[in-house]
């Protein structure tokens, strides 16, 4: 069994992945990270030279591979849940896909200083945030098997609720769950 994180950047995919896994004891694996790592230069650099086709090929066969393992927590790109195939294999057998949902409001201040982000540079960040969750939120609601609203709850409290949550066994096998709501968010990645 895996869980994996989905949402737009800024989220908390990254933050929240990393104490999911220290509670869970589970591997924390970050699919941007582990692209990073095989080609020896960032993301940012690799839109430059290449453009984001080439970018989400390599994405999609990272996602194929790290969806696969059992027993870790995946953060994967905000971009991730784009490709069908990357959908139905972060859906695969044993895997329970967490939408970590946020406002506009909240990734433009989470964000608004970022400079690694290709999408984000050389934009208005709230628009081109605006225009991506618009687009995306269907396709991370509709991979997901919770969406747990990031708005006003930290890190730490997501991060214990999902550990309880996949502890009592629940997730896998329900649908889209609104209901999860804890207290107070602030941390973004
Ligand atoms: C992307 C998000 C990034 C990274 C790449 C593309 C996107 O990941 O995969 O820059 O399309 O939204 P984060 O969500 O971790 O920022």
């Amino acid at each position: 069994m895996s869980v994996c994180l989905v949402g737009m950047p800024g989220s908390g995919k990254s933050t929240v992945g990393r104490q999911l896994a220290r509670l869970l004891g589970w591997q924390l694996l970050d699919s941007d990270a582990e692209i990073e790592r095989e080609l020896g230069h960032s993301i940012r650099s690799h839109f430059e030279q290449y453009g984001e086709d080439s970018f989400r090929a390599l994405e999609e066969a990272m996602i194929a591979k790290l969806a696969a393992l059992p027993g870790v927590v995946l953060a994967t790109g905000g971009g991730a849940i784009l490709r069908e195939s990357n959908r139905q294999a972060l859906r695969g057998p044993g895997n329970t896909v967490v939408y970590l949902r946020a406002s506009v409001d909240d990734l433009v201040r989470r964000l608004r200083h970022d400079t690694q982000r290709p999408l984000l540079q050389d934009v208005d960040p709230a628009v081109r945030l605006r225009q991506l969750l618009a687009q995306r939120d269907p396709l991370y609601r509709a991979v997901a098997d919770h969406v747990v609203d990031t708005g006003r709850s930290s890190v730490s409290s997501i991060a214990h609720l999902l550990a309880m949550q996949l502890e009592l066994g629940a997730p896998a096998a329900a649908a889209s769950d609104q209901n999860l709501r804890p207290g107070d968010a602030t941390d973004s990645a």
